[in-house]
């Protein structure tokens, strides 16, 4: 058994707490204003002592970052900016060594217009093999100069560019579901399957545990390329409940599932079986189950949860649907609060919890926002996360409950969604600001002294919130998660398994996990009686002086019932 595996020796994805690092704004090493490898593998001892089992991290293959490495140039290498690929690899052997695994982040629905393909395809001229790799299409309308269709990119305007030939004339189109710098890939043709099974393979063979899969929702496209109708800029939503299950165009359809057969056959062949997490945005935990079907992935990132707003009827929802989907498959299920795209959950919950969608900053527009409250319930919010059954993702900087950055000066803003939205949606760059490591001022320990200055600015009040101000604080937010990831570790009804609803007053969830594990979450608005018997093992506010939760917290207790 190795070191992270589970109780009893079951594998130890189905429990783990994963940490995402965002590569480019963890910590800088070489002085350039923007994180590296060297600078992860320098804190890698501040992700042990926080107790989480493993780390994915954000793309680092070469890219011209237009969208922050999900521009993948070429997926076999690190990109300079980053380190080496000797960098990589003792980074792999340093978090082994310490008992963390690693998964990193695969990028198989579009490419960079950089990747040596796409740069072959755009020379070799329309109808050429080079072209069929990609969507390429001849233009609709006189000339040829209408989109071949009507899809959206996420990031806003049509998700279709046209290419000037290689003799000067305007000519065919090409589908990006995202960036134009980003060309979709075709699946149906066998480099690209072939092209990827190598990739796997060969961080695999570097002791690679796992990937997180980019958008793995969207790469196979309905034949013939149909219209969607909808008009509608899709986000990372899909929009595919306009349409009956699997037979959008190109969200969530059928096909997909044969490539992760393919993916999971390859994990497997290892004598350590490799893991894959799922990024699908699909339309709820039925459809989301499928990814996670005993042949296909191990995974799938619960969505429902994080979009839920805090409010004791959604969460429950979320939680239930998610759970109950995942054990009809065998499967885990997968916690995530937040992410590289989400707006961080102390500013999420800050807002009036409406059935509004409030996970994109320009959701929040106009929105007041009181951050306090949006703390505590951050807090609450992580409590209930780590006691859920099954494995969770923690984003970084959120263990330091730090809010999203709202006001950054729009000429740093480098999010495509920025651009491509016409400047009406500021984007995604306000939960990727560089991490405080200390109080004092910029760079806040990012950087070595004396370092260019952090590639996005960081707001004053990262003083107050830096690692170094928080280490050893029994109220912070940092020691109520290591706090929590630390019982996590030892207490053997937590991580994979399963819960028991319990009888609660409106507002409250209660559960319960074998063996003498409560967990009561206090979504109302006054404080709640925590229930006789119990022992109060830690809570994210302590109770008041007649032992009563407060509004917006939540408590772990030690029911005294022994399986
Ligand atoms: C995923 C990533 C996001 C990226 C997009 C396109 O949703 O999480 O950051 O912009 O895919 O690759």
């Amino acid at each position: 058994m190795s070191p992270v595996d589970g109780p009893a020796g079951a594998p130890w994805w189905r429990g783990a707490v994963v940490y995402q690092v965002y590569l480019r704004s963890f910590a800088d090493a070489d002085g350039d204003g923007s994180g590296d490898v060297r600078g992860l593998r320098s804190r890698l001892t501040y992700l042990r002592d926080l107790g989480v089992d493993a780390l994915w991290i954000n793309p680092w293959y070469p890219s011209p970052m237009v969208d922050g490495g999900y521009d993948v140039a070429d997926y076999r290498s690190v990109d300079p900016r980053f380190g080496t690929l000797a960098d990589a690899e003792a980074l792999l052997d340093d978090a082994h060594r310490l008992g963390l695994r690693v998964l990193l982040d695969i990028v198989p629905n579009h490419t960079s217009d950089q990747h040596p393909w796409f740069r072959a395809a755009i020379a070799a001229g329309p109808g050429s093999a080079e072209r069929r790799r990609y969507l390429f299409r001849p233009g609709r309308g006189p000339g040829g100069d209408e989109p071949p269709n009507d899809w959206q990119s996420v990031f806003g305007r049509s998700a279709w560019t046209r290419v000037v030939e290689p003799d000067g004339r305007p000519g065919e189109w090409y589908l990006h579901l995202f960036a134009a710098e980003q060309p979709d890939l075709d699946w149906t043709h066998p480099d690209v399957r072939a092209d990827f099974e190598k990739t796997l393979r060969f961080w695999f063979d570097r002791g690679v545990d796992g990937f997180r899969i980019d958008v793995a929702h969207s790469l196979v496209k309905q034949e013939g390329l149909p219209d969607v109708g909808s008009g509608t800029a899709p986000e990372l939503l899909t929009d595919a409940p306009a349409w009956p299950p699997g037979e959008h165009p190109h969200w969530d359809r059928e096909e997909v599932h044969a490539v992760y057969r393919e993916w999971r056959a390859v994990a497997d062949s290892y004598r350590e079986p490799r893991v894959f997490v799922a990024e699908a945005w699909v339309d709820g935990p039925e459809r989301l189950a499928r990814y996670v079907r005993p042949d296909e992935l191990h995974s799938a990132f619960g969505f429902d949860f994080l979009v839920s707003p805090w409010r004791a009827l959604a969460l429950r929802r979320a939680v239930e649907s998610t759970l109950l989907e995942h054990a009809a498959v065998g499967a885990p299920s997968t916690w995530v609060l937040s992410n590289h795209d989400t707006v961080r959950p102390v500013s999420r919950y800050a807002r009036e919890q409406t059935d509004k969608p409030a996970f994109n900053l320009h959701h929040l527009a106009g929105r007041p926002a009181d951050l306090a409250r949006g703390r505590s319930r951050a807090r609450a919010a992580a409590l209930l996360m780590l006691a859920l059954p099954g494995s969770a993702y923690l984003y970084q900087g959120d263990e330091l409950g730090l809010p999203e950055v709202e006001d950054l000066p729009e000429d740093v803003l480098q999010d495509p969604e920025w651009t491509r939205s016409g400047h009406a949606r500021r984007g995604r760059d306000g939960c990727r600001v560089p991490l405080p490591w200390t109080s004092g001022g910029p760079p806040y320990g990012f950087s070595p002294p004396g370092a260019a200055p952090p590639w996005l600015p960081q707001p004053p009040v990262w003083g107050e919130l830096a690692v170094a101000r928080q280490d050893g604080d029994p109220a912070s937010t940092l020691e109520l998660n290591r706090a929590a990831l630390r019982l996590r570790r030892s207490h053997p009804a937590l991580g994979d398994g399963t819960l028991r609803w319990l009888d609660a007053p409106d507002g409250v969830l209660a559960f319960a996990r074998d063996p003498g594990f409560g967990c009561l979450v206090n979504v109302s608005d006054r404080s709640v009686p925590l229930p006789a018997g119990s022992r109060l093992l830690l809570a994210s506010c302590p109770p008041d002086a007649g032992g009563r939760l407060p509004p917006d917290a939540t408590a772990w207790l030690d029911t005294g019932e022994r399986a």
